[in-house]
Formats: structure tokens, C-alpha cells, sequence
């Protein structure tokens, strides 16, 4: 950051006195939500204040996803749907970070077709941005800096969006090359953060009254690892729960293959760690988790499941899935459904499958039609439905602890959080319980849901 007081204070010279207005837009997964937190730190340093209204922005940041190609497409879409405002307002600044300007494919593609976007920044360069910024600011029409270097260790501020629940990246990167997954490409290596600046976050974190902790990283089970001094995470899961407070502390995403004895341990020993676990199980046959690179295969997975089901047998679990991976059969896609039956996850979160160029399935020809995929997503999601009514009846008559997030808002006079297990509470209350703790008993259930009473 001390190189960067200099260029902070070239910047608000040359803003000289004005509070210009900036909108940061985080698409896809937490952790790049967290990064557009650490972006409009370091604006706010700069002398920013914000907006969510594009059409009064001097500056717009578009941090951007590319697990699929939807989040892709749906990013150039509003890229150029900024022509317009960078015509009525020439001063607008406009530039795009994240994971899709990490492929060069598509920085190229930014350059070259949409002339209004000012600059480039990879996910490694956000510490770049005050000097990206302030060539943008001097003039220069198109600035990049997608280089791979490192930039967790340093205290970039952050500008939390919420007031209670604050999410901690532990970890970047991943080594696991999934082979339908372009996250190894676009966010680098594993990396883990010191745990002794975790521990200081989170403690600061709750002394600011932050009640929930969510601890990031692409695959949590395997921090630590490859730092021969580093601890393992459920060993930092229990340093954090001797944090003293009334916080809870959850964390995604666990890889099935690292889902370890002692981390189940960690997980029912610790009092503040919550009830769940988000377990991406990606598909329930073992052909296919062979194709993916999964490591592990169907059964190996049900084993874990076992373990934490035997310590708790109504243990809330959600997972990821993909459906239609290139060449899945019908009997491979059932194999899937039947997983989803004998687990009985309370929530999925399923895709079809996107094509990501430079991945190892890329390049493999898919002889499934979309038809075939979108059929088969329904099927999924009917199925899913069915079992999540049923799991969320074995709340009734329960008291549960949630944490309040916000006013419903589909029903005017109630609230919505969530209870240790992951699963929506909707109750009648009033705003000022937001971002507090409450016990509601539960009186009713749907399949997304479930309902009740503050106690
Ligand atoms: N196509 C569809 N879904 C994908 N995911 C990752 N890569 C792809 C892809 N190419 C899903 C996985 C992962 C979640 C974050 O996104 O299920 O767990
Ligand atoms: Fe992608 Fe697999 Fe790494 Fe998850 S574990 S980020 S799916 S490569």
C-alpha cells in the first residue's frame, strides 16, 4: 500500500476537493464480491463516494465472472450498453476487472471492441488500480494490468457492504484443475494467507460488531498447504472459535476429497462454527467425477457423507452440480439423482455445463443436445424441490437461532434470515432486528423456506 500513497495523493490533487461518485458491480462467487469490497477501499481512499446509479457515475467498475459463459455474455452485453453513457458524459471512466479480464482472449476482446472502456485489471492487480486510475484520470484512453503477481498479503482497506457479515478470504487460486473449470487459469495457484492475519481480521472484524464470518477460498480444506509453517484449517477453524463474542463462523468451498476426519471434528466441536456443510458434489457418477479430474468417486463421497451423518443424522448439507458434462449418459445422469435421493441435501445449486476455452473438457466433442441438458436440469430441480419439502418439515415446532438479513420482499412486515443449518427463516418483525441475533420457533415449511415465530 506504501507505494501506492503517493499515486492516492496525485489522484485527490488532481480531483482537487470534489467527492466524485463511483459504482462497483461484483458479479458471480463471494470471493469476487470481496475483491469489489477491497476496490472500493481503495477508491474511497482516493476520495470517492458511491452510487448505484450508473447514469450519475464518474467512474464504473465492472468486476466480472467467468465460470460460464452466461456470466460472460451477460458482462459484454452491459460493456456495451455503455457507449451510450460514456456519449452523454465523455468523462465517464469506465473499467473492467475479475476473472474475465484474466483470459487474454478478453482483454483483447475489450480492447479492440469496445474502445469506451479506460482499463484492464486482472484479479491479481488490484493494488494496481490507483495507478490505472490515474492515468485514466491524465487521459490515457485504454491502461492494463493483468500481471500474475501477488497482492493478498498487503492491507489493501476494504468498504464492507454489509455492517454484520463480513467475508474473509483465507486462501486464492486452486491447484485442482477440474477439467471443466477455468478457475485454476484465471485466478493462479493456491495460495494461503497467514493465518495469524486471518486471526487479527476476524478479531477485528468482531470487535466492529461484524456477527458472521465467512471464510473464502476455492477449496478451504487444502489451506495451509505447501507452507511448511502454516496450520491446517480445522486447526485455524478452532483458533477462530476461541475468538471471544457472539459471532458464527462459516466457510466455502470444501473439495470432497480433502473432506477430512478432523475437519468434521473441528466442525461439531466447535459451538461457533455453524451446522452445514457445502459439499460440491459436481455429479453422483464416478465416470464422469473420473472425466472431471474429481479425484474422488461416488462412493468415496457417500463415505464422508456417513461420517458426518453418524454424528448427526439430520446434518444440513448442500452441493454443486453440473449437469451435462460433455458425453454424460442417461444412466450417468440418473446415477446423479440417485445421490441427490440417499443424501437428501437441503438446497443444490445446479448449472448445465458451459464450455470454458482453454479447459481439458473444452476440447472434448459433446455429443449431448442442449434439449437433452435442459431436460435433464429440470428433472433435477423437480426432484430437489420434493426433497427439500420434505427436509424442511423436520424443522416444525424446532427453535431456531437466526441471524436477521433483511425485510422479506415478497411479504411487507417480515423479516428473513438464516438459522445455523443454512435454511431460510421468514418471520413477522420489525427492520431493527436486522443484523441481529433471534430465536424463532417454526410453525410452517415450504420448499425454500421455512416459517415462524420470534420467540
Ligand atoms: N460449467 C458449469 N458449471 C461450472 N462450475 C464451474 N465451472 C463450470 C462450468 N464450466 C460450477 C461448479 C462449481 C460452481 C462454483 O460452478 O459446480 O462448484
Ligand atoms: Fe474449479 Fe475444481 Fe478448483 Fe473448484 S476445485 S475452483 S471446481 S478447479
Amino acid at each position: 500500500m506504501n507505494d501506492n500513497t503517493a499515486i492516492i495523493n496525485e489522484i485527490r490533487s488532481l480531483l482537487s476537493g470534489r467527492t466524485p461518485k463511483a459504482l462497483v458491480r461484483s458479479f458471480g462467487c463471494q470471493l469476487n464480491v470481496s475483491d469489489g469490497e477491497k476496490i472500493k477501499g481503495l477508491l474511497g481512499t482516493a476520495g470517492y463516494s458511491f452510487t448505484e446509479d450508473e447514469r450519475e457515475a464518474d467512474l464504473i467498475i465492472l468486476n466480472t465472472c467467468a465460470v460460464r459463459e452466461s456470466a460472460e455474455d451477460r458482462v459484454f452485453g452491459i460493456i456495451g450498453s455503455m457507449k451510450k453513457l460514456k456519449e452523454i458524459n465523455p468523462s465517464l471512466i469506465i473499467g473492467v476487472s475479475g476473472c474475465m479480464t484474466a483470459q487474454d482472449h478478453n482483454a483483447q476482446r475489450i480492447k479492440k471492441s469496445y474502445p469506451h472502456v479506460s482499463f484492464v485489471m486482472g484479479t491479481s492487480a488490484i493494488s494496481s488500480l490507483p495507478s490505472l486510475l490515474l492515468e485514466s484520470l491524465k487521459g490515457v484512453k485504454f491502461s492494463a494490468d493483468t500481471s500474475e503477481y501477488d497482492d493478498f498479503s498487503q492491507s489493501v482497506p476494504q468498504i464492507r457492504d454489509s455492517g454484520f457479515k463480513a467475508s474473509v478470504p483465507i486462501m486464492f487460486g486452486c491447484n485442482n484443475f477440474c477439467t471443466y473449470c477455468i478457475v485454476p487459469y484465471v485466478r493462479g495457484r493456491e495460495r494461503s494467507r497467514r493465518s495469524d492475519d486471518i486471526i487479527r481480521e476476524v478479531r477485528e472484524l468482531v470487535d466492529g460488531g461484524y456477527k458472521e464470518i465467512m471464510l473464502l477460498g476455492q477449496n478451504v480444506n487444502s489451506y495451509g498447504s505447501g507452507s511448511e509453517n502454516e496450520i491446517s484449517f480445522p486447526q485455524l477453524l478452532r483458533k477462530l472459535n476461541e475468538i471471544e463474542g457472539d459471532f458464527i463462523i462459516r466457510f466455502m468451498s470444501s473439495h470432497p476429497k480433502d473432506a477430512s476426519q478432523e475437519l468434521i471434528d473441528a466442525v461439531f466441536d466447535c459451538d461457533k462454527v455453524e451446522r452445514h456443510l457445502h459439499l460440491p458434489l459436481q455429479s453422483g457418477s464416478s465416470s464422469v467425477l473420473s472425466r472431471m479430474n474429481r479425484i474422488y468417486t461416488a462412493e468415496k463421497y457417500l463415505e464422508t457423507v456417513e461420517r458426518i451423518r453418524s454424528r448427526c443424522p439430520d446434518f444440513s448439507l448442500t452441493t454443486d452440480i453440473i449437469v451435462g458434462f460433455p458425453n454424460e449418459t442417461e444412466e450417468e445422469f440418473n446415477a446423479t439423482l440417485d445421490i441427490i435421493r440417499r443424501v437428501k441435501y437441503d438446497n443444490i445449486y445446479s448449472f448445465i455445463y458451459s464450455k470454458r476455452s482453454g479447459t481439458k473438457a473444452a476440447v472434448i466433442d459433446d455429443f449431448v443436445s442442449e434439449e437433452v441438458k435442459g431436460r435433464r436440469m429440470r428433472e433435477l430441480l423437480e426432484v430437489q424441490r420434493g426433497i427439500s419439502s420434505e427436509n424442511y418439515k423436520r424443522f416444525l415446532g424446532r427453535k431456531m437461532r437466526v441471524l436477521v438479513d433483511e425485510e422479506s420482499k415478497k411479504r411487507p412486515g417480515y423479516l428473513t434470515g438464516k438459522s445455523s443449518e443454512f435454511i431460510i427463516v421468514e418471520f413477522e418483525g420489525d427492520a431493527s432486528l436486522i443484523g441481529q441475533f433471534v430465536e424463532v420457533e417454526i410453525t410452517g415449511s415450504m420448499n425454500w423456506a421455512v416459517k415462524g415465530k420470534l420467540i
